[in-house]
């Protein structure tokens, strides 16, 4: 059976983004593959969350997991820092991972304009460590959202590169995986960008969010005056509703929407209102779960566990091998 990782960064509450980008597809995947889900809580150090913080987002990550239906009995959940092979593993393919390409990565980039008094080298060697993630089980399919390509890429390029070094075939290459045709990028409400945790509550809808909370924002989201001629490109901040409707509607509720916009009788307020019930129809099985499971402390203690025993397990067997590899101590 084939290997499946995928992590996500325990930085708060999940959105629509993190659930039809990866969790969705980690829901599918894990009645076919060998799944291992985490909660990247290493990499949410780069932005120096307090311990209160941090416990309280690892168990967000954790509920939510559990809540829009991860079986723990299918899939291996665990908390990133439980496996310490995987912090190991990162030394190793740090030491050829080179300054020039992890500088041009999008994302550190982004980080570094986005916030320059922090640009730590944990922000740096990011790509590093998530590569360590995915290599540690050797895994081939990694779900998640467009945003990752660039990271999966350099993925193989670290993979490919100890091979070379020590033995040609050790690393399998891993794939950014999709069920889809291609991978999801879900557009935030603020009319520009993807959704996401650091864009503004405002911009992201969370799985937990009420539904009066989901209409509100929905209600609010940009827009424009209308289509001035028949049949004309959407402008950004329309596409972006359009593109989500297509993932929470049904696509006759998109087509009608679609064609009214065509024929120039569109009326946002209607649109806006049926995205907002498909949302919170979308949501609401998930919602309802969270706070039950949130509750259930010896549960959760219990699920952590038993994923981190399962992911040690892979782990320890991959960096036993690894240090023959690179030569330490054999006698
Ligand atoms: P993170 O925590 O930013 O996001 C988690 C997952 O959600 C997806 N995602 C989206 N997909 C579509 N549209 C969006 N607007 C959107 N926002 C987020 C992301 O693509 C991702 O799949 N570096 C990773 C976490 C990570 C990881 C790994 C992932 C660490 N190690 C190993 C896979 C394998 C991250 O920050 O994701």
């Amino acid at each position: 059976m084939e290997t499946v990782v995928s992590g996500i960064r325990s930085t708060g509450k999940l959105h629509l983004g993190n659930y039809y980008g990866a969790i969705q597809n980690f829901v599918k995947m894990q009645h076919e593959y060998n799944c291992y889900f985490f909660i990247a809580d290493l990499h949410s150090l780069t932005t120096h969350p307090t311990p209160g913080d941090l416990h309280g987002n690892v168990k967000h990550v954790l509920v939510e997991y559990l809540a829009a239906g991860i079986d723990p009995e299918q899939s291996t959940i665990y908390i990133q820092s439980d496996v310490p092979e995987v912090s190991e593993l990162y030394l190793y393919l740090n030491m050829n991972a080179y300054l020039g390409e992890l500088e041009r990565a999008t994302s550190f980039k982004d980080k570094v304009r986005a916030n320059p008094d922090n640009v730590n080298a944990g922000l740096l060697t990011y790509p590093v460590l998530m590569a360590a993630d995915i290599l540690i089980h050797k895994a081939i399919k990694v779900p998640v959202g467009k945003d990752q390509e660039q990271h999966l890429e350099m993925a193989r390029t670290f993979g490919n590169r100890f091979n070379r070094l020590y033995n040609n075939e050790y690393f399998p290459e891993p794939y950014a995986f999709s069920f889809g045709e291609s991978l999801i990028k879900i557009p935030g409400l603020d009319g520009k960008g993807k959704m996401g945790k650091s864009e503004g509550e405002a911009n992201a809808v969370y799985l937990s969010d009420s539904p009066e909370v989901i209409r509100k924002k929905v209600m609010r989201a940009v827009t424009d005056s209308g289509p001035t001629s028949e049949n004309q490109e959407k402008p950004q901040e329309i596409q972006n509703l359009f593109d989500l409707m297509k993932v929470v509607s049904t696509p006759d509720t998109h087509d009608h929407f679609n064609d009214l916009y065509n024929k120039m009788q569109i009326r946002y307020g209607d649109l806006k209102k049926q995205l907002a019930e498909d949302m919170v129809i979308a949501t609401t099985p998930i919602r309802e779960k969270i706070n039950d499971i949130a509750a259930n402390s010896d549960y959760l203690r219990k699920v952590a566990q038993h994923g981190a025993d399962k992911a040690r397990e892979s782990a320890q067997r991959t960096i036993k091998e690894v240090r023959e590899l690179i030569g330490f101590r054999n006698f």
